[in-house]
């Protein structure tokens, strides 16, 4: 009889009490940024757009994003928000943290987020960025929740459209911990 081991169970992580199965892998997360990141390159040939990042969440994907656009003339500024404290469910109230340092007047904008789940911290960020008279104004996510948020813009980059769910790893955590996983987990059950 021919022997065929059991595959591997799919690794899981735990934190408090928690199990997370592996959902998206770092190789399938790296060949999505690298489309993105030549997506970048071609949109934005000859232009010098201004990229923002919204921290915490977004330091990740964005290191990444931004090596993948490599010929891109670019600068890079950060947004911090918090809306979530130390749960899963977003408390519904944006707070900014830390605020963009570089004049958005004329230019054109790229802001970059780890996920859209309710849509309320790019709603808040729309209004913040188009007060300051941008040329244009484009959002890029990882992870786009769907049939959540109710949006009355477009969301012009987007790597995965997923269920909703509560995703930890790649930036994204759980009560601030794990954004340093390589692939994104998923909440089991
Ligand atoms: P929204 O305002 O509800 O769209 O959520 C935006 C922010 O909440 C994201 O930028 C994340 O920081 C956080 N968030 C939303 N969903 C998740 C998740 O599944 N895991 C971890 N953080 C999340
Ligand atoms: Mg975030």
């Amino acid at each position: 009889m021919l022997y065929s081991p059991e595959p591997p169970p799919a690794p899981a992580v735990t934190i408090d009490g928690e199990v997370f199965d592996l959902y998206i892998p770092s190789a399938q997360i790296a060949a999505r940024v690298d489309e993105l990141g030549k997506q970048l390159e071609r949109d934005y040939a000859g232009k010098t757009p201004v990229v923002i990042g919204v921290l915490n969440g977004a330091a990740v994907f964005l290191a990444d994003l931004i090596r993948a656009a490599e010929s891109l003339d670019m600068e890079l500024d950060f947004y911090r928000l918090s809306s979530y404290g130390d749960k899963k469910i977003s408390s519904g109230e944006i707070r900014k943290l830390k605020d963009v340092d570089i004049s958005l007047v004329g230019r054109d904008v790229i802001v970059v987020e780890d996920v859209i789940d309710s849509g309320l911290s790019v709603k808040y960020i729309r209004d913040d960025v188009a007060r300051r008279n941008p040329k244009s104004l484009r959002f890029c996510a990882l992870l786009y929740k769907e049939g959540v948020a109710q949006l009355d813009f477009e969301i012009d980059y987007i790597g995965f459209k997923i269920p909703k769910q509560f995703v930890i790893g790649y930036g994204l955590d759980i009560a601030e911990k794990k954004r340093n996983l390589k692939s994104i987990y998923r909440l089991r059950g």
